[in-house]
């Protein structure tokens, strides 16, 4: 085994996730967090990133799609968490990739593939300088949205996850389930939780399961996923039961 970190293994904190995933993830690993809009995904890596950091880790969190202040905000109007603290104490990075100093905005000068190979060297050397421990990027579909070959689009995947793959880091990256992204990204993956939202009679809970957990045990069922002012925590009921 050239890689003893993939078989240690670090719990995430989340509680009642690690159960699921038979005791957490495998150090060094790239977890997908996959399901629809509003499912609950940016929040599950905030709580991720959160919990590792209050631990002693350190956290960089790739934000895609929407602006690095507007998350902090929206985390502290949702659940108290106090990321510009977090980050003027140097425990976390947020790499904006829609900040102009870094050049890698989305327009349309910039061709697809050309901001997916920015992307890539972009994460190379904020790894390579910051050295986290955990990584979260929030979304991942929002970069590869652009490409039209499923072929071309799986081996870029593939190459973005390589780069996770080589970092020490632990990585949750999500994936919205727009045009079938997301199962390239699920495929690509070490393991793979669902979110959704299910509704029985006039109630709508939110649910989470873990699909796969690569070299793990898992627990094969549905629960629900509460999200609350202390944030998101895996409760051991079904969300099919009526209330
Ligand atoms: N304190 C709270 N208690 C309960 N629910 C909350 C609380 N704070 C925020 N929420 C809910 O959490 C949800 C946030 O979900 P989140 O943004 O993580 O979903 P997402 O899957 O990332 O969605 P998107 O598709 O927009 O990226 C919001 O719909 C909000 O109503
Ligand atoms: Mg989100």
């Amino acid at each position: 085994m050239d890689d003893e970190r993939l078989m240690e293994r670090m719990e995430t904190g989340i509680p009642g996730y690690d159960e699921l995933l038979g005791g957490g993830f495998f150090k060094g690993s790239v977890n997908a967090v996959i399901g629809g809009s509003g499912t609950g995904k940016t929040a599950f890596g905030g709580e991720f990133i959160y919990n590792g950091v209050k631990e002693g880790k350190t956290g960089m969190i790739v934000l895609t799609s929407e602006e690095a202040e507007y998350i902090k905000r929206e985390w502290y109007t949702s659940f108290g968490w106090d990321f510009w603290k977090l980050e003027e104490e140097g425990k976390v990075i947020f790499v904006d990739i829609a900040d102009p100093s870094l050049r890698l905005q989305k327009t349309v000068e910039i061709s697809p593939d050309e901001l997916i190979k920015s992307f890539k060297k972009l994460l190379e050397s904020k790894i390579k300088n910051v050295n986290p421990d955990l990584i979260f990027i929030d979304s991942l579909e929002a970069i590869f949205l652009a490409i039209e070959s499923r072929y071309r689009l799986k081996s870029m995947v593939d190459d973005v996850f390589g780069v996770l793959r080589r970092a020490p880091a632990t990585c949750i990256v999500t994936s919205g389930t727009i045009y079938g992204v997301d199962e390239i990204i699920a495929y690509s993956s070490d393991s793979i939780t669902n979110l959704g939202m299910v509704r029985v009679g006039n109630n709508l809970q939110r649910s989470v399961h873990v699909v796969k957990h690569r070299g793990s045990a898992t627990i094969n069922q549905v629960r629900v996923l509460q999200l609350s002012d202390d944030g998101i925590a895996v409760l051991s009921q079904s969300p099919y039961l009526e209330f």
